[in-house]
């Protein structure tokens, strides 16, 4: 896994934090808030977004990659998921296959609680056996 300096991962939790408070999750009550960093440099923010109708709901991570592939950046050096409450959550499994799309396998994933305590894995490591645009 690429490796990330401490300043670097308390930064993106900090943004994924911001990100949370803009959380539209009336229905989970479970808001989450995400940071992807860019290869160049820029941050991307996002929250989940749900709906009356369920199906259309988006989590944080998805609308952060959304932001970012329309602005243009399609490589991304590190993630950072923050939820709402004391355990650590990690990216559900269409994020980690969104995710997979754009990013590398020994990229970071930064999964924080609400106190700030946090792990991180590497893509790879949640996405196993991955399907991609090689498999076609
Ligand atoms: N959710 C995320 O935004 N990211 C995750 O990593 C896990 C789940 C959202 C989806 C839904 O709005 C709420 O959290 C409860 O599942």
């Amino acid at each position: 896994m690429k490796t990330l300096m401490e300043i670097e991962i308390k930064n993106m939790i900090r943004q994924a934090t911001d990100a949370r408070a803009r959380s539209y999750s009336p229905y989970s009550k479970f808001p989450v808030g995400a940071c992807l960093k860019g290869q160049s440099g820029a941050y991307y923010h996002g929250c989940n977004i749900e709906n009356a109708a369920f199906t259309p709901g988006i989590c944080a991570e998805r609308t952060a990659l959304a932001k970012a592939v329309s602005d243009g950046e399609k490589a991304f050096e590190a993630l950072a998921v923050v939820n709402d409450r004391d355990t650590i959550v990690t990216p559900c499994g269409v994020c980690r296959q969104a995710l997979a799309e754009f990013c590398k396998p020994d990229m970071p994933v930064i999964c924080a609680s609400k106190r700030g305590e946090y792990k991180v894995y590497s893509l790879g490591e949640l996405l196993p056996y991955s399907f991609g645009q090689e498999d076609l």
